[in-house]
Parts: structure tokens; sequence; C-alpha cells
């Protein structure tokens, strides 16, 4: 129908009644028309809106998975290389007990609480692992399936946004209305997602307020001792005065025999004691603690851990068939060995005092979450804020849809009427 045939139609009449006739139709025209352009506007406009938010929810799914994933690893991490070095420490515990430099080794009560400590080491260290491993796995769980869900409440939106936008485009009135009732129960259903995951990204968010809380405030027993559990304090305790007692003996041993045995001339008679040492005296090691396990400073003339082995090479000799130096030296070849390795033993262990004491306060599970707070927490508000957003345009934009798809199918139907009434009214005023 357009405006000249109607017009042409409304003057060929040419009389009140008709030129009432068609301004009636004019106007209903024009409103008509502008009703049908309007709709399906407003169509495309929220099948646009509900394609958006499909893809904000799917990106920031994606996303928010990552970033999920991330701190776990993350944290994980952190428990594995606290683990490893826990093991290291029970290692050079194991190692100290089999040191023997010319003969001499750790006394034998130092021997057995090695044995001991070594068991509860291995156990702390296998808890912390297996518990946050454990931990990690349950929370991804949880976290694969919400993803799922979430994809596929987008890919379903998504195909009923277009399925909608399809029927009513083709003016499938009858399709439509099924894919209202269906609509209608996803976005209801949606909207109650959306509430649940409201509450969830408040979980999250009190969860990174809780780990600067807990930071500021350590003894506190939060939620968070499941995900990053501090060592048992008494082991930690324990580790740390046992691997410094074994390296405060180790020293000692191996600064008896230089003492007693290397930087004294025997006669060829004392056998074992004499091995033909001579020159200059061996210089003994920097004990780096006392007896009762308080630090203590290097004496003049002592060599440190550090650099022991590279000190004593200078006083190796050369060792005849008989195995008594035949150029002037204190240590044969065999005895420096013996002795590296108790530098060795006696460092290593010395190196993780600061280890063990950040054991010992938990401040490696302080430091993880600082690093969580700070480099994680951001992106997983971030991306959770994102979900949120796209699990309420998605379902807005759906319901606003269904209501166009209904508007729209029936302004095109009612369209198709009145071309149809039209084309008949057109015959009628041609037969005159
Ligand atoms: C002992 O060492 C000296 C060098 O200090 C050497 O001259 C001598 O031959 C050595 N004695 C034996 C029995 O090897
Ligand atoms: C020190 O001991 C550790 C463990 O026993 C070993 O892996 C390392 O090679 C040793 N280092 C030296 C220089 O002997």
């Amino acid at each position: 129908m357009t405006f000249t045939s109607t017009l042409v139609a409304g003057i060929s009449a040419m009389n009140t009644t008709g030129l009432l006739w068609v301004l009636r139709r004019l106007l209903s025209l024009s409103l008509l028309q502008s009703a049908y352009a309007l709709s399906l506007i407003f169509l495309i406009l929220f099948t646009i809106a509900a394609i958006a938010g499909c893809v904000v929810l799917y990106t920031g799914q994606g996303k928010f998975h990552g970033s999920t994933t991330d701190t776990l690893d993350y944290a994980v991490s952190k428990a594995d290389l606290t683990a490893e070095n826990l093991r290291n420490v029970s290692d050079y515990l194991s190692a100290a007990k089999k040191i023997s430099v010319d003969s001499a080794i750790l006394p034998l009560d130092v021997q057995k609480s090695i044995d001991d400590i070594d068991r509860k080491i291995n156990s702390s260290a296998s808890t912390l692992s297996h518990q946050t491993a454990d931990n990690k796995e349950k929370i991804q769980h949880g976290l694969d399936r919400m993803r799922l869900a979430l994809i596929i409440l987008a890919a379903v939106m998504l195909f009923l946004a277009f399925l909608g936008f399809l029927f009513s485009i083709l003016g499938l009135q009858c399709l439509v209305y099924t894919l209202v009732i269906l609509g209608w129960i996803l976005v209801t259903g949606t909207f109650i997602l959306c509430g649940v995951f409201h509450l969830l990204h408040n979980v999250a968010g009190d969860a990174c307020v809780a780990m600067d809380q807990w930071v500021q405030n350590p003894t506190a027993h939060t939620a968070l001792d499941d995900i990053l559990p501090c060592v048992d304090n008494a082991t930690a305790q324990e580790t740390l005065s046992r691997s410094k007692n074994v390296t405060h003996q180790l020293v000692n041993v191996v600064n008896g025999v230089i003492n007693n045995v290397f930087n004294r001339n025997f006669p060829p008679a004392l056998a074992p004691l004499y091995f033909n040492q001579s020159g200059p005296l061996v210089p003994v090691l920097c004990n780096p603690f006392h007896s009762n396990l308080t630090n203590r400073d290097c004496a003049f003339g002592e060599v440190t851990l550090h650099n022991a082995t590279e000190v004593w090479k200078k006083y190796i000799c050369k060792v005849s068939g008989s195995g008594v130096c035949s150029t002037p030296g204190r240590l044969t070849p065999q005895f420096y060995t013996q002795m590296s390795a108790a530098v060795n033993v006696s460092y290593g262990l010395y190196r993780y005092g600061p280890f063990l004491v950040n054991l010992q306060d938990c401040t490696f599970v302080r430091d993880a979450f600082t690093d969580i707070s700070h480099d994680y927490c951001p992106d997983l508000r971030h991306y959770s804020q994102w979900i949120y957003i796209g699990l309420v345009i998605v379902p807005a934009a759906v319901m606003l849809s269904l209501i166009f798809w209904v508007i729209y199918a029936r302004e095109r139907r009612h369209r198709v009427y009145t071309k149809q009434y039209d084309g008949r009214s057109e015959g009628q005023y041609k037969g005159r």
C-alpha cells in the first residue's frame, strides 16, 4: 500500500466521507508504519545487546578462570617450594650423620636427634604439599563446573536470542510464543544465577580482604589456612634449633681434627696421627653459633664456611704410596675431601637458617598472601565483575527481546492483514 494509491483512491471519491476516509487511513498508516519500524529497531537493538552480553559473559568467565588458576598455581608453587626446602634441610641433616673427618664423627646423641627431626620434617613437608594440592584440586573442580555452566548459559542465551529474532522476523508467531515461554524460564534462571554469583563475587572480594587482614594479624585462624597452611610451629622451631646445633657440632668436629691432628707434628711412631704433616698451620673454621646456639662473630684467622674449601686447597700435600705426605702440607687429598663434605653440610644447613625462621613465624604464608592480594586480587575482582555484568546484561536484554519478538511479530501480521485489506479495498474503489 502506498500513500499515492490511497490518495488517488480518496481523491477519486471526491466527497467529504472520501476525504475523511483518506485522512484516517493516512494517520493510521503512519502510526502503523512508525510502530512497525520502531519495534524492528528495538528488536535489533536488544538482540545486539544480548549478543554483547553473551560476549562479555564468555570473555569474563575465560579471564576469571585463567586468573583463579594462576592464583591457585601460585599458592601451590609456594607450598611446593617450602616443602622442597624442608626436604633439603632434612637431606642435609641426614648427610651430616654420615660425615666423618679422619674418623671423627658427630656425637651419638646428635645423630639420634637427627633421625627424630628428619621424621617430623618429612611428615610436615608432605602434609603441606598434600593439603595444598588437595585444596587446589577441590577449588579448581568447583571453578571448572562454574565455568562450564557459564559457557553453556552464554551459548544457550545466544542461540535463543538468535532463534527468537529469526522467528519474529519471519513472523512465525506460534514458534515465537513457544520460545517466549522457554525464554522467560531461562531469563528467570539467569537472574537467580546472577544473584548467586553476586554473593560469590562478594566472597571472592572478602577472601582478598581476609588475606590483607590475615597479613596484619597472622595468628588468627581463617579459612585461608586450608589453602596454604603454616608449618606446625613446634616442628619449625625444633628444625631450626636442631640444624643450628648440627652446624655447630660439625664445625666443632672439623676444628677438633684440625687442632689436634693436622696442626700438630707427631713422631712417625704415632702412625695414624702422623702422616708427615708439615708447613703452615691450617686455619680453623669460623663457628657461626655459640654452644647455646646464639649467633657468634668470627675471630681473627678463622675461615668462614663460605670460603673454607677454597682456602684449605693451599694446605693439601702430595701423597706417596704409603699414604704419607711427600711434600709440605697438612691435609692429604682424602682429608680435604672429608672436610669439604663437612663444610658443605654445615654451610647448607646454615643457609637454610633464615628460611627456617620464616617458617617458624609463618612469614612465607604471609608473603604469599601479600603477593596474592597485591598481584592477583585486582584481576580476580575485575573479571568477576565482568561475569557479573554479563549476567545482568544477558537476561535483561533477552527479556526485552522477548517482548519485542511478540510486538514485532504482531505488527508484522497486522501489516500483512492491512496490506491484504487495502488490496481488497483498492480493488473495490477501482471497481467503482
Ligand atoms: C716428609 O715431608 C718432607 C717435606 O715436608 C719431605 O721432604 C719428606 O721426604 C717427607 N717424608 C716422607 C717419609 O715422605
Ligand atoms: C653439597 O652437598 C649437596 C647435598 O649433599 C650436594 O648436592 C652438593 O653437590 C655438594 N656440594 C659440594 C660442593 O660438594
